[in-house]
């Protein structure tokens, strides 16, 4: 199983999503990208990586990259973190590839949430993280069921 998380810029909450996740569980294969590459190459943003350590979530091994069209053929399945970053994603689409594509908030629906809010804008790292965590236990739950 290979999962890739998406957001826009690949600095705050996808990279968060791979780290939690990974944590969480070791046998699912995860990367994550952003639909936007102005930060290619760089690691986690400072207090996204700090919020994140402060609850032994380490990202300083993670660098921003770009999605690109191959990753449809890379993955089983690819999350979004809103629904511009769906869009973004479902644009690159090739025709006639099927791989799934979700929104993160699907698997916290009990959160009454569609999107995990940026916290580049919200600044609130922490909340950004316990939603995180919460759609990371609903994937784990999901994916184990099959
Ligand atoms: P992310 O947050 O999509 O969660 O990584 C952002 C980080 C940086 C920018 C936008 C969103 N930016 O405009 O630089």
């Amino acid at each position: 199983m290979r999962v890739l998380f998406v957001c826009l810029g690949n600095i705050c909450r996808s990279p968060s999503a791979e780290g939690v996740f990974r944590d969480m569980a070791p046998e699912v294969e995860t990367d994550s990208a952003g639909t936007a590459g102005w930060h290619v190459g760089k690691p986690p943003y400072g207090p996204m990586q700090a919020a994140a350590l402060a609850r032994d979530v380490d990202l300083s091994d993670l660098r921003a990259r770009q999605f690109v069209v191959e990753d449809f053929e890379r993955f089983d399945l690819i999350i979004g973190m809103d629904a511009e970053n769906i869009a973004n994603i479902e644009a690159l689409r090739p025709n006639g590839n099927t791989t799934d594509v979700q929104l993160f908030t699907d698997y916290a629906s009990d959160s009454g949430l569609s999107e995990v809010p940026d916290p580049y804008y919200t600044r609130d790292f922490d909340g950004a993280l316990d939603l995180i965590e919460h759609c990371a236990r609903g994937l784990r739950t999901a994916i184990a069921a099959g």
